[in-house]
């Protein structure tokens, strides 16, 4: 082998040495984002014949280049959708590395797609499926929906004639990979209504169907559900949802990129109802299944279809075995990393109980935080969570007013919470995904709220 570094020993421990220090740290300080001048100052010269050598270049990440990402395991991180990767989880994922194994093709990466696969098999038995169900793992909830949707549309067309234009239907408040798939694939959306509480019900999809049909627009193949909008947090009527589809043969895909991960928590179980029937799904453990990036399970009903779709073919790969589990054979991607290897270790580590536990725990740290909101003068919850994600907005404030606080709040390192809109007005967004997040703290952001 070549001998890369003669000091590599030194330089292994160094780096798990950082690995270590950076897991236990339990808030950092300020962290957020420079100005791209100054970032490529530090670097300048990082890259060079000689190279600046191991510990320098780590000096570097630690004290210059991490601390100018934002720290998404912040349980005060509330914005977007923050990450809480387990200890487990994170040390495993520097093991994924380290194993070198190309997890694509069962015959390469058998021992550790056979682990992959009882942490899928978790989540399909978690989601009611029939055994035969499966898929793999993908880099996030975008690689999944755009997966899921170019397997739809490859069964829909092994029986039916090509229509003038392929369709999907959605609600308006899907994420923004479903219309980038769309866009991706050159199909069209068609949009259906959502009720007051942002949910597609079946009648609505139904409708939505039905005025498609009226302008023309017959190429629908697939309905898009949502398991926890991205801004809301609300869920589909997914067994509503799912009988349309049956009467219709078309393809169910839910995204619950975020809000799947509720399937372990048997309070939040009977809104997620439907799920067992859906064609596929996708959720991210990288959000709420406690692993770090980038890890998304997609899971087919029928994973036959999606070999059917995405196989690749050529002749250096004609030797593979096609008999066998080959996860490249299920998404748009050929080499890959286990990268649900980490999911499979901490599920391993932990158990099951502490995932409900923990998932558990902050849905009920959201619900009492609606409750705080709601009784509380001069705040106006504007929705009951559906699981985790809270909105809600304070008499008098102007979307510039919750900007300013917004933005001092994050340079002064307090709390990340990113206004965002709810029928056309601004308002505030907590998105509790972590454990370690208490109400304490939650009111405590209420305090200051009330005082700026
Ligand atoms: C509901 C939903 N779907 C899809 C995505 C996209 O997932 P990713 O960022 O992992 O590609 C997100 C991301 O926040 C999401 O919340």
């Amino acid at each position: 082998m070549h001998d890369w570094d003669a000091s590599a020993d030194l330089l292994a421990h160094s780096v798990i040495g950082y690995a270590i220090e950076r897991l236990k740290l339990a808030k950092p300080t300020v962290w957020g984002a420079r100005p791209a001048s100054e970032l490529t100052d530090l670097l300048r010269g990082s890259i060079s014949p000689g190279g600046l050598g191991g510990h320098e270049a780590l000096r570097l990440f630690r004290d210059e280049l991490m601390p100018a990402c934002r720290p998404m395991d912040d349980p005060l991180n509330l914005a977007y959708v923050p990450a809480a990767p387990t200890v487990a989880a994170t040390m495993f994922d520097l093991v994924v590395s380290a194993s070198s194994i190309f997890a694509g093709m069962w015959e390469a990466g058998a021992g550790a797609i056979a682990a992959e696969n009882e942490a899928l098999a978790w989540l399909v038995g978690l989601a009611g499926m029939p055994s035969g169900a499966g898929g793999c793992f993908v880099s996030g909830g975008s690689a999944a929906n755009l997966s899921a949707l170019v397997t739809a549309r490859h069964a829909h067309a092994q029986r039916h004639p090509r229509p003038s234009r392929y369709c999907i239907a959605a609600t308006d408040e899907v994420h923004a990979s479903v219309r980038a798939a769309a866009n991706v694939m050159d199909v069209d959306v068609v949009f259906v209504d959502v009720d007051d509480h942002d949910r597609m019900t079946g009648d609505a999809l139904h409708s939505a169907l039905e005025a498609a049909a009226r302008e023309n627009r017959t190429g629908v193949f697939a309905v898009v559900a949502s398991a926890g909008t991205t801004n809301a947090g609300a869920v589909d009527h997914l067994d509503q949802i799912a009988d349309v589809c049956a009467e219709r043969e078309l393809w169910l895909h839910v995204d619950g990129a975020y809000g799947l991960a509720a399937l372990c928590a048997p309070s939040a179980r009977p809104r997620l109802a439907g799920i067992e029937l859906a064609d596929s799904f996708g959720v991210d453990p990288h959000k709420w299944l406690y692993t770090p990036y980038d890890c998304a399970a997609l899971i087919y009903r029928d994973p036959s279809l999606a070999t059917r779709a995405h196989s690749q073919h050529g002749a250096y790969l004609e030797a593979v075995d096609r008999g066998e589990w080959n996860p490249a054979d299920f998404a748009y991607h050929l080499s890959r990393r286990a990268r649900g290897l980490p999911l499979w270790f901490s599920l391993a580590t932990y158990g099951t109980a502490a995932y409900e536990a923990a998932i558990e725990a902050t849905l009920s740290t959201a619900r009492a935080l609606a409750a705080e909101i709601r009784n509380r003068e001069g705040f106006e919850l504007l929705l009951d969570p559906d699981l985790s994600i809270v909105l809600f907005r304070l008499h008098g404030w102007t979307s510039p007013r919750y900007h300013a606080w917004s933005q001092d709040r994050a340079t002064t390192g307090v709390t990340l919470v990113v206004p965002t809109t709810w029928h056309g007005e601004t308002c505030l967004r907590m998105c509790i995904i972590d454990p370690r997040t208490t109400i304490e703290m939650l009111c405590g952001i209420l305090d200051d709220l009330t005082t700026s």
